[in-house]
């Protein structure tokens, strides 16, 4: 039945399909300048237990789901309730975790459509068109349009593939690359006047600064999007993995390929920013605080590519390269929630599957960019701080009190025959039963009242 509905080939391609899920925009826009503006290497340390102590731990809770039902989120949850009304509450689940990761979809194909147009600008630098890398750079509605469109085409493209040569053969080949141009740009960078200043600036720790309340309940909001839990992508691609793998160490190499870009991330960031400000650069907004976000992206950076000369125009295209690399190898990831979902529940075709619904979330996206001002915030936060904590947590109280400890057990057992003696069956069950969904209710109600 696993193989019928497609099944990663390999463990490096399953590693590389759920890094590439969980490496995307937050890990490059966001991660390295919070880090910077929170203790530095201090924040580093903290994210790095948060990471391991919190999200790991939901992570595992939906591979294993995924895993032991060989089926897209709702089925899963369904099939693991001991009783009618976990059912439902399991129906409820996925089919809120597949309509968020769609709108999660629909404002990330926004954003990742630029970066093309970015890195396509670049190309039209080299090339000697500057009217046309003008035009590319500029926020223009029929630019947004076009390469949303196009950027939902790729995602939609790939996931048409299937698993093994949709998913797995895309994350294989990317990630690589991905990897690859970011050392090159981190090596590059650092030999920059400047690049010290930052790196310093990104390294010394301030504890004072690192273990304030509010910025843990931050640090793990930013680790759950960027493991991409609780939507059931990961559930899902729990789903296409073979039995024989082991589950506990797989999660675990993911957890940490995302946190290391994340910190690799830093090394290219934060250099760059300051060797922006020796070049006159302003890298710091109103508030005294370091630029991060779009506004890093797409003011700061392109300001210094500018100052580069024809170095920089090389630079722009690696690192907008990177960016939509990036981008696509999650979005791919989103998208796959609600495609495996009306596969296996509505018996629809792949084909049939991805174009209509990356149609409708291509239309989504049209009408976020016409209501700019209006939508693009508010799905952003609707989705990431309030839909995907309270997921995360029923994921939680699916493997921590509904599913029989002793199922979970069999499950794991399967790739793993030793593992009731070793650490993680130790700690996880108690983990994922009291600490996660308390603390994950406590991120919920800090960001609705907080
Ligand atoms: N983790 C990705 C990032 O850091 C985004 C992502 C992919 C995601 N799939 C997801 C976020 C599902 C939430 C839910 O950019």
């Amino acid at each position: 039945m696993a193989s019928a509905r497609g099944e990663f080939g390999s463990r490096f391609g399953f590693i590389m399909a759920a890094a590439g899920s969980a490496v995307g925009l937050g890990n490059i826009w966001g991660f390295p300048t919070q880090a910077a503006s929170n203790g530095g290497a201090a924040f580093l340390l903290v994210y790095l237990v948060l990471a391991f102590c919190l999200a790991y731990p939901v992570l595992m809770a939906e591979l294993i789901i995924g895993r032991h039902a060989h089926s897209n989120a709702v089925s899963a949850l369904q099939k693991i309730a001991p009783g009618a009304r976990s059912r439902r509450l399991g129906t409820t689940t996925g089919v809120v975790g597949f309509i968020t990761a769609s709108f999660i979809l629909s404002f990330y194909a926004v954003i990742a459509g630029w970066m093309m147009a970015h890195c396509l600008a670049a190309a039209a630098n080299l090339l000697g068109a500057p009217d046309i890398a003008a035009w590319l750079v500029n926020m223009g509605t029929t630019r947004n349009i076009l390469f949303m469109a196009l950027f939902m085409g790729l995602t939609v493209g790939i996931i048409n593939g299937g698993v093994h040569d949709g998913i797995e053969r895309w994350s294989s080949r990317l990630m690589p690359v991905l990897l690859v141009t970011m050392v090159l740009l981190v090596v590059y960078v650092l030999t920059l006047d400047g690049a010290m200043e930052g790196l310093k600036v990104y390294l010394l720790p301030d504890f004072s600064a690192a273990i304030s309340p509010q910025l843990i309940v931050k640090a793990l909001g930013a680790a759950f999007f960027s493991l991409s839990l609780g939507v059931g992508t990961m559930l899902v691609y729990g789903s296409y993995v073979s039995d024989k793998e082991n589950l506990p160490v797989l999660g675990g190499l993911v957890t940490l390929i995302d946190i290391g870009i994340a910190v690799l991330a830093g090394f290219l960031v934060l250099p760059a920013m300051y060797v922006a400000q020796h070049s006159g650069v302003e890298i710091f907004n109103s508030a005294g605080a370091l630029i991060s976000e779009d506004t890093l992206i797409f003011t700061v950076l392109p300001a210094l590519f500018d100052t580069m000369g024809i170095a920089g125009v090389v630079v722009s295209f690696a690192f907008f390269a990177l960016m939509s690399i990036a981008a696509l190898t999650s979005s791919i990831s989103m998208l796959e929630v609600p495609v495996a979902y009306t596969i296996e529940s509505q018996g629809w075709t792949r084909h049939r599957a991805v174009l209509l619904i990356g149609f409708a979330i291509g239309v989504m996206s049209l009408i976020i960019l016409l209501n700019f001002d209006t939508l693009f915030g508010l799905v952003v936060s609707v989705t990431t701080r309030y839909s995907q904590p309270l997921l995360g947590f029923m994921y939680c109280l699916f493997c921590g009190w509904l599913w029989h400890r002793d199922s979970i057990l069999q499950e794991l057992k399967n790739g793993a025959p030793d593992v009731e003696s070793g650490f993680f069956w130790k700690i996880w069950p108690g983990y994922i039963r009291y600490v996660c969904p308390a603390v994950i209710m406590i991120i919920f109600l800090q960001a609705i009242f907080g």
